[in-house]
C-alpha cells in the first residue's frame, strides 16, 4: 500500500457538492492532495468520480448460508455498484449474537471482503454490549433468525440502556395476520372460506404480502419504541436508527423525534421510493420484502423525506435468496440491489430529483457519521481513497451480467443514466470494466 499515484484531468464530486476539475494525488491508500483548477455545478460530459458509496445495511450470508451469497460474491456486487463500504447484518445462521460469533465473522470478512466493512451484533435480552469495533446492535421486532424477536417496551428499554448504537427493524410480529393464518388452516381442513379469499385476491390465492404484515405492525412497533425511549433516562439513551423506513408513520415519527432533539436517524432503501404494493402484486416474489412495499402515499412520503432530509441515508438491505427459493410456494423475503446502488442514486441525482448536496449525505456521508466511520464517504484530503468512477454510458440491461446470486434485476424498468466503470478501495483499483482485480481486500472500518 505504499503506492503513490495521481489521477490527472479528473472531475470529482467534492465535499462542497461542486464538481472539481484537476488532479487527485493518492498515497498509502489515502487522498493526499486535491488540486482543483476550476469547479462546476454539473459533472463533466465524460467520466466523473464520486466517493465510494457506503451501504449500511446488507445481508451477506456468511457464515451459515454461503450458497445464497457469501462475502466474496456479495462484495463483488458491491464493487459493481460503486460501493466501497458495507455494514453487515447479524441474522445469520447461527445469528451473530455473541462476541465469539462476532469475532468469527470478523475473521471471515478479513479474509474475504473485497470492500471495507463493519459488522452488527444481534440484540437479545441478556446479550453483550456491542464492542467499539462493531457498528452497533440490530433489534428485530419480528423474528428474523433463530433468536426470538425483541418487542416489549421493557426488553427494548433494557437494550437501549446498554447499547450506544441501535438499529431497529420496526415491525411488531404480533400484528402479523395470524387471524388469516388460522383461517387458512381451517380452509385446508374444511374448504370453508376459501372461496371468498380467492375472490378478493384471485392472482395470489392467498393474502398479499403487505396485508400479511400490515401497517398496524409498524404502528405497534413505533409505539413500543416510544414507550421504551421514554422509560430510559435521556443520558442513557443510545443513538437510534429506524431501518428501512417504508411508511408515512415512520417518516412522521422520525421527523417529530428529530424536531424534539432526539438522536434518532432514518434509513430507507431504493425499493421503498421506487415501488408500491401494486408492483409487489405485479412482480410477485421478486419484490417480496420485509417490511413490505406500501401505498403510493407512503412511497411519496418516503421520497419527499429523501429529498428534504427527513431520511438521513439510503441503504440497499441487500437480501439475496436463490431463484429457486423465490420460486417456492412460500418464498423468502428480500431484494438484492447492491450492484445497482450507485447507478440508481446517481441517476436520480443526474435527473435533478435529488440535489448533489443531498446525494452526498444519502450515499455515504450520513451513514459514516451515524455509525462512526472515519475518513470515508467524501472526497477530501486525508480521507481514504474510496472512489467510484462513473461513466455516462450505462451498460445495456440486456447485456448486463448480474453478479448477485439472487440473479434478478430488481429495477428492470429503471432508465439508468450512468454506470460504474471502476471502483477503488483504499487507493487500489478493485474492479474495472466489469472485471474484478483479485487480491484487493477491504479493511474493517473500526479500529
Ligand atoms: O426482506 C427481508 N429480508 N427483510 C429482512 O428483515 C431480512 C431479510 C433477509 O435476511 O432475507
Ligand atoms: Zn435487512
Amino acid at each position: 500500500m505504499g503506492m503513490k499515484f495521481q489521477i490527472r484531468n479528473a472531475c470529482w464530486l467534492g465535499d462542497d457538492a461542486w464538481f472539481h476539475h484537476g488532479t487527485i494525488s493518492i498515497a498509502n491508500g489515502r487522498i493526499m492532495k486535491l488540486e482543483s483548477d476550476f469547479a462546476s455545478d454539473t459533472p463533466s460530459a465524460g467520466e466523473f468520480i464520486v466517493p465510494g458509496l457506503i451501504d449500511a445495511h446488507v445481508h451477506l450470508r456468511e457464515p451459515g448460508q454461503p450458497y445464497k451469497e457469501g462475502i466474496a460474491n456479495g462484495t463483488l456486487a458491491a464493487l459493481k455498484g460503486g460501493v466501497t463500504t458495507v455494514l453487515n447484518m447479524p441474522n445469520n445462521v447461527p445469528p451473530t449474537a455473541s462476541l465469539a460469533r462476532l469475532e468469527a465473522k470478523r475473521a471471515l470478512f478479513a479474509q474475504k471482503s473485497r470492500v471495507n466493512y463493519g459488522l452488527f451484533l444481534q440484540a437479545r435480552i441478556g446479550g453483550p454490549r456491542a464492542p467499539e469495533s462493531a457498528a452497533g446492535v440490530k433489534i428485530y421486532m419480528a423474528k428474523s433468525s433463530a433468536l426470538a424477536a425483541v418487542r416489549d417496551p421493557a426488553a427494548l428499554a433494557q437494550i437501549f440502556r446498554l447499547q450506544n448504537r441501535v438499529v431497529v427493524h420496526a415491525e411488531d410480529e404480533r400484528e402479523f395476520s395470524t387471524g388469516w393464518k388460522k383461517s387458512f388452516h381451517r380452509v385446508e381442513k374444511t374448504g370453508e372460506i376459501f372461496h371468498s379469499v380467492e375472490k378478493s385476491f384471485p392472482q395470489c390465492g392467498k393474502l398479499p404480502h403487505h396485508l400479511r404484515r400490515p401497517r398496524a405492525a409498524v404502528v405497534a412497533a413505533l409505539q413500543s419504541i416510544a414507550t421504551a425511549w421514554r422509560r430510559v433516562p435521556p443520558k442513557e439513551r443510545p443513538r437510534l436508527v429506524i431501518a428501512h423506513c417504508s411508511t408515512v408513520e415512520e417518516i412522521d415519527w422520525v421527523r417529530k423525534m428529530k424536531r424534539q432533539g432526539h438522536d434518532v436517524w432514518a434509513e430507507t432503501c431504493p425499493h421503498y421510493f421506487l415501488f408500491t404494493e401494486q408492483d409487489d402484486r405485479a412482480r410477485g416474489p421478486a419484490l417480496q420484502v420485509n417490511p413490505p412495499l406500501r401505498t403510493e402515499e407512503d412511497r411519496a412520503a418516503v421520497f419527499a423525506a429523501v429529498q428534504d432530509g427527513g431520511i438521513d441515508f439510503i441503504s440497499t438491505d441487500h437480501a439475496p435468496h436463490l431463484p429457486k427459493e423465490k420460486a417456492a410456494d412460500s418464498p423468502p423475503s428480500g431484494i438484492a440491489g447492491l450492484e445497482w446502488f450507485g447507478p440508481v442514486l446517481l441517476t436520480l441525482t443526474m435527473r435533478g430529483e435529488i440535489s448533489w448536496q443531498r446525494y452526498l449525505k444519502l450515499a455515504g456521508q450520513k451513514a459514516a457519521q451515524c455509525y462512526g466511520i472515519e475518513g470515508r464517504g467524501l472526497v477530501r484530503e486525508g480521507a481514504w481513497a474510496d472512489l467510484a468512477i462513473v461513466a455516462n454510458k450505462p451498460p445495456a440491461a440486456a447485456q448486463e451480467k448480474i453478479v448477485t446470486r439472487a440473479a434478478v434485476h430488481p429495477y428492470p424498468q429503471f432508465e439508468f443514466a450512468v454506470g460504474i466503470r471502476a471502483t477503488l478501495v483504499n487507493g487500489r483499483l478493485a474492479w474495472t470494466d466489469g472485471r474484478v482485480r483479485p487480491g484487493v481486500h477491504g479493511r474493517e472500518v473500526y479500529g
